[in-house]
This record gives structure tokens, sequence and C-alpha cells, in this order.
């Protein structure tokens, strides 16, 4: 989430450790990949042996509403780790999860399908059209927004410290993080069993805090609070709660994924998509899928098997078939800038200059592809200049407008 909407790259990016302090995001992405990479060999060298790290070409997926800096970022990571950037790619997150879907033999073909793609930290969406001959066509540009299932987390984190104190859930988290790290992993199994209600076992500095604290048991404190029946103690240092008050914490996520999913259906290129494929660990919650079913009825749905290991699977494949992306839409025009003939004389003296005996328009933004344009795989633009000047780098200029001149 650091990277998304990043303008430039920043090398000097930071993310915030749990009490807010900041680290510098870099060697985090490093050492995670470097962890990915070490872990990986470990099990290849137990199940096939004699397989060679130099046989690996690495896939390192990346959401799509990533701008260029954050996949910028990304790879220069992964090199920074060690892996050798000949055999690496990344691959658009949507995009492997079509793959996936596709694979699957869901009779795609010809129709056009919309992947959402729910994970920790973004949902993503992407609108896509199988071909007749399997491969995968882009029709609409990626889009989506921060309500992944972390905000579940940071939901029952609230939660938590709207019961124990905020100063209390604080202080756990500085200074007893094992027992931190306990209760949300327990949260982690328990909220994905959101049908019936959830036991979680209090961390015993939390109820101690409480206690001297509030001056009252926690259940007196539970019932002077709002949540009812709904909210109680179990047992001496157990903490049970209905299943309202688990999916409350999912709640406003999935209404930002529904009214965004309906705004996107409501454009007019998008009124023959009839099918949703809903992928990523938070569409593996039964109410998440519920929800969505109940509330777009309108559209097919379908979640494929392990919709967790969707973009996953759909990245190997990928790998080892990357023109299965037949085409993409351009996100933004690019182009150069150059000294161009005025032949078709539309230009002012003031955008002129004379130069080598003649005179040119200054300044013209030369387009190679335009937003929105469909670009085949392996697609080349080849437009030749001649240097003013001896340049050892060409600026690139991109607009999200679509540019006339
Ligand atoms: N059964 C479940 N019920 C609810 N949430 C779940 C369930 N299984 C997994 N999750 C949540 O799904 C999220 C992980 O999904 P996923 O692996 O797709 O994320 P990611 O790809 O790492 O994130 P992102 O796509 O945002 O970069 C976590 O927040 C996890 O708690
Ligand atoms: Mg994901």
């Amino acid at each position: 989430m650091v990277l998304h909407n990043q303008k430039r790259i920043l090398r000097s990016a930071t993310v915030d450790d749990l009490e807010g302090k900041p680290f510098a995001a870099g060697p985090i992405f490093t050492m995670v990949i470097r962890y990915l990479q070490k872990h990986l060999l470990e099990a290849l060298n137990l199940s096939h042996k004699g397989t060679l790290e130099t046989d690996i070409t690495y896939i390192i997926t990346v959401p799509d509403i990533w701008g260029l800096a954050a996949k910028q970022f990304m790879r220069e990571a992964a090199i920074e780790a060690g892996i050798n950037c000949n055999r690496l790619k990344l691959a658009l997150e949507p995009e492997a999860a079509a793959v996936y879907c596709g694979a699957l033999g869901h009779t795609l073909v010809g129709q056009k399908f919309m992947v959402v793609d729910l994970g920790g930290g973004t949902a993503d969406i992407s609108v896509h059209e199988r071909k007749g001959n399997g491969s995968l066509k882009n029709i609409h540009t990626p889009c989506g927004g921060t309500w992944g299932g972390i905000y579940v987390d940071a939901n029952f984190t609230q939660f938590m410290a709207e019961i124990f104190g905020t100063r209390a859930l604080t202080a756990m988290q500085a200074d007893e993080m094992y027992d931190y790290f306990d209760m949300m992993r327990d949260f982690e199994v328990k909220k994905r069993n959101s049908q019936t209600d959830i036991t979680f076992r209090i961390p015993v500095v939390l109820k101690e805090n409480d206690e001297e604290h509030f001056h009252q048991s926690l259940s007196d404190r539970l019932s002077s609070l709002m949540f009812g029946e709904k909210v109680f103690v179990r047992g001496k240092d157990k903490l049970g709660i209905h299943p309202s008050i688990m999916q409350s914490f999912s709640t406003d996520q999935i209404s930002a994924i529904v009214n965004h999913i309906s705004s996107v259906l409501k454009e007019e290129r998008m009124k023959d998509v009839g099918l949703i494929i809903l992928v990523g660990g938070f569409a593996e919650s039964p109410y998440v899928q519920q929800r969505i079913q109940k509330e777009l009825q309108a559209v097919r749905l379908i979640v494929p098997e392990e919709p967790g290991l969707a973009v996953l699977k759909g990245a190997v494949m990928f790998g080892h078939k990357p023109n299965i992306i037949s085409s993409r839409v351009m996100d933004y025009t690019y182009g150069v800038e150059i000294f161009d003939y005025d032949f078709e004389k539309k230009y002012s003296m003031e955008k002129k200059i004379f130069m080598n005996g003649e005179w040119l328009v200054k300044d013209v933004f030369r387009v190679f592809v335009r937003v929105n344009e469909d670009v085949p795989f392996d697609n080349k633009v080849t437009h030749a200049f001649f240097p003013t000047e001896n340049p050892d780098y060409v600026v690139i200029f991109r607009t999200e407008n679509n540019v006339h001149n």
C-alpha cells in the first residue's frame, strides 16, 4: 500500500512498524523476496533435486493499479535480493487471475468478464475478453481501491481498543509483541468462520490492564458498552463474539466493493459483461461471496476453487506462456518531445524556431501510443528522429489525456 499511487520512484519510501516508527521500504521488500527465494530453493532441493537456480524464471505479481514507479520499485527490490534481471518478469495480478480462471475450463470464449481480486490491501477490478484462440484481451483499464482483508483486521483491533482501551492495546503492541501477534493470528484463523459465535482467548495483559484501569470486572464493563448480548465473557479468559459483530468488521469494505463494481458495470462499453470471477484471499470468505452474489444479481458469479491462490497459479501459467495476454489497453498516452515541420501550416510563429537553415515547430509531443488504445502483445511502434544535440538520454512523456496535435 505504501507504493500505491507513487508518482515517482521513491527510493526513500518508508513503511511504518506496529508502533508507527518508519523504516525504509526498499530493504524490507528485498528481505521478503530474498527469504522467499531461499525458501523456494530449499523446497526444490528436496522435491526436484538437480534443479539449477539458473533454470528458474521468477514472476513477481504486482497490482495493476500500481503506478509505473511502484512497479519499478518492486523490480529493483528483486534485483537487489539477488534475482537475475534476465530471468525476472512482473505479472499484473488481475491478468494472472484471469489466466487462471480461463484455464479452469469455464467456457469464457467470446465472453466479456470481470475479474474481481480481493486481496489483503486492495480490491482490483479488471475486465477481459477471451478470444477464440484462447488468449485474453484486456478491455478496461484496471481500477479498484483500498478495500482488502487487512481492514477487517484493523476494524477488529479498533473493536478490541473500544473494549480494553486504546492505551492498553498500544501498550500491548509495544511491550508484549508476542501476545499481540498471537491475538491477531487467532483472529486470522477464526474470522474465516463468520457464521457462528466465535471465541477468542483474551491476552492476559489486556484483561489485567482492563480490570485495573476501569475498576470493574470485564463482564460488567461489557454490559456497559453498546454490544448488548453480542459480546460476552466465556469462561475465565475468553471473549465470545456473535457472527453479526464479526460480519460488521467487513461490511463497509464489501459495500465499497459492490458499489465500485456496479459503477464499472454501468459504463456503456461494459454493457455485455455478464460474468464476474471472484478471486483473492478475501474472496474465500463465505460472507463476502454471499453479499456480492445477493447484491449483484444481474451478473453471473464464479468463485473458482482456492480463490486465494488464483493469482499465484495464473502467474505461473503466464510465466510459461507470456503471449496468453494478447493485448492490453493503454492507461496513458506516451510520446517524446520533438521539433517538427509545419507541413499543414497550422502553427503560429511563436511556436517556431529557425534551426539549421529551416523553420521548425518546437515542443511538439509526438505520440507513440494513446490512452485506451489496444496494443497487441510484442507490438512495436517506430518513429525515426535525428537528435538536435548529442543526448545521452531520451525523455519520455506520458499523460492521461488523449492528445490531439
Ligand atoms: N476465509 C477468509 N475469510 C476472510 N478473509 C480471508 C479468508 N482467507 C483469507 N483472507 C484474507 O485475505 C487476505 C489475503 O488475500 P490475498 O492473499 O489475496 O492478498 P494479497 O494478494 O497478499 O494482497 P493484495 O492483493 O492486496 O496485494 C488477508 O487479509 C486474509 O486475512
Ligand atoms: Mg493479491
